[in-house]
């Protein structure tokens, strides 16, 4: 039977990076800010237009860009719901406290809550943003309240993106990594850009990447002083090899992406009633890190079965995001309130495969068989 993974890591085959790691092994620099971190760094900051801090995953990237800007015992830090749980674990290892926004229809940040908690809580430290699957947050318009009330509040209230899924992606012609005070991208294995595991935290403020070099190495500053709150978040040189690798041919990984989400894109909208992320202008370039789509509602609560009956047609598929955080174990002693879009969103997601080397018979497998459960179950 046909087999379709949801993802399949973009990897280098050996014979191309055996030389590079068979130099690091003869030299004994294998780690501790050696040459190919180095050269990833600079060519990764050169792609982005901005300066950039390899670390050791996307989560210690959060850390310690919120701490960077000053999160601290207690501050309050505004996120979706509708995430990844590495986004809040940051926020509370960084020693702050999470404040659970809604979505809006696109499954970015709601403007219209992220306002209604900046004026119910006039304490927010930092807005943290999340590129959801790739797409990004509408950032002119989250920049622009974000300073509104700034102004009201006669202090700074900070912005942080968390782009995990976002390497690659660009709003209004400009690369995703130079909006807010930092950008934190990760490198992990189901990610656009793979360096097995790894981040990267991104800025145009010079002084805060200065200071992220410093944290990820337990914050060590000038003459073996310790000078900011820091952890080990090094990447290693064959992490860094692997993610060189892969930055050199991501342009290609890009476009293979770009043609073939369009080619999916077209055929769910023509031939199901499913509902792919919806996307707010075409000025903007998504990555789909995750095609994920929405079941029509009359369907909402036969997910299960459709999910079900996927996988037995050798398709696999996941539900990024549920549930959403506010609603989990762990998470929700932080949330009172409920949050509409989200909960009916991730009621009704579905993930379905998608990869820069799928190719179109199993994208028009996967169709068929999502056009088959639509009849299924209706
Ligand atoms: C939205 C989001 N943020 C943060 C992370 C954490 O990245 P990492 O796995 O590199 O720590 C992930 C991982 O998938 C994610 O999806």
């Amino acid at each position: 039977m046909i087999k379709i993974p949801l993802i399949k890591p973009d990897l280098p085959k050996l014979n191309r990076i055996e030389k590079d790691f068979r130099r690091i092994l003869d030299s004994g620099k294998i780690s501790n800010f050696g040459r190919y971190l180095s050269i990833f760094e600079k060519e990764l900051s050169s792609y982005l237009d901005t300066e950039v801090s390899l670390v050791s995953s996307g989560t210690t990237g959060l850390i310690l860009a919120l701490q960077a800007i000053g999160v601290s015992l207690g501050k309050k830090v505004i996120l979706p719901s509708f995430t990844f749980m590495a986004t809040a674990q940051a926020i509370l290892y960084a020693g702050g406290e999470p404040v659970f926004c809604d979505i809006d229809e696109d499954m970015t940040l709601s403007l219209r809550d992220l306002e209604f908690l900046l004026e119910k809580h006039s304490d927010i430290f930092a807005v943290l943003g999340v590129h959801t699957f790739g797409l990004p947050c509408k950032v002119k318009e989250i920049n622009k309240i974000v300073e509104d009330f700034s102004k009201r509040y006669n202090r700074p209230i900070h912005i942080i993106y968390d782009s995990a899924h976002a390497l690659g992606a660009e709003f209004e012609g400009k690369k995703i990594g130079c909006f807010g005070d930092a950008e934190v991208f990760s490198l992990s294995v189901t990610k656009p850009l793979v360096s097995v595991e790894g981040g990267v935290v991104s800025s145009k403020n010079s002084k805060l990447i200065k200071k992220i070099n410093n944290m990820r190495n337990y914050g060590i500053g000038k003459n073996y002083n310790t000078y900011y709150p820091g952890l080990n978040s090094k990447m290693s040189e064959f992490h860094a090899i692997i993610g060189l690798y892969n930055l050199r041919r991501f342009g290609s990984l890009l476009r293979q992406r770009q043609t073939k989400a369009r080619y999916y894109l077209d055929k769910i909208k023509r031939l199901t009633s499913f509902e792919p992320q919806k996307v707010y202008s075409d000025k903007i370039i998504h990555t789909y890190k995750d095609f994920t789509i929405l079941i029509p509602k009359k369907l909402k609560n036969k997910r299960t079965k459709i999910m079900y009956f996927l996988q037995n047609k050798g398709i696999e598929t996941r539900t990024y995001f549920y549930p959403p955080l506010h609603q989990q174990r762990f998470f929700r002693k932080f949330s009172n309130r409920k949050l509409p879009l989200t909960e009916d969103i991730s009621q009704r997601v579905i993930t379905i495969p998608f990869y820069a080397s799928i190719n179109q018979k199993e994208m028009d497998y996967v169709v068929k068989k999502l056009k088959e459960a639509e009849r299924r179950f209706l």
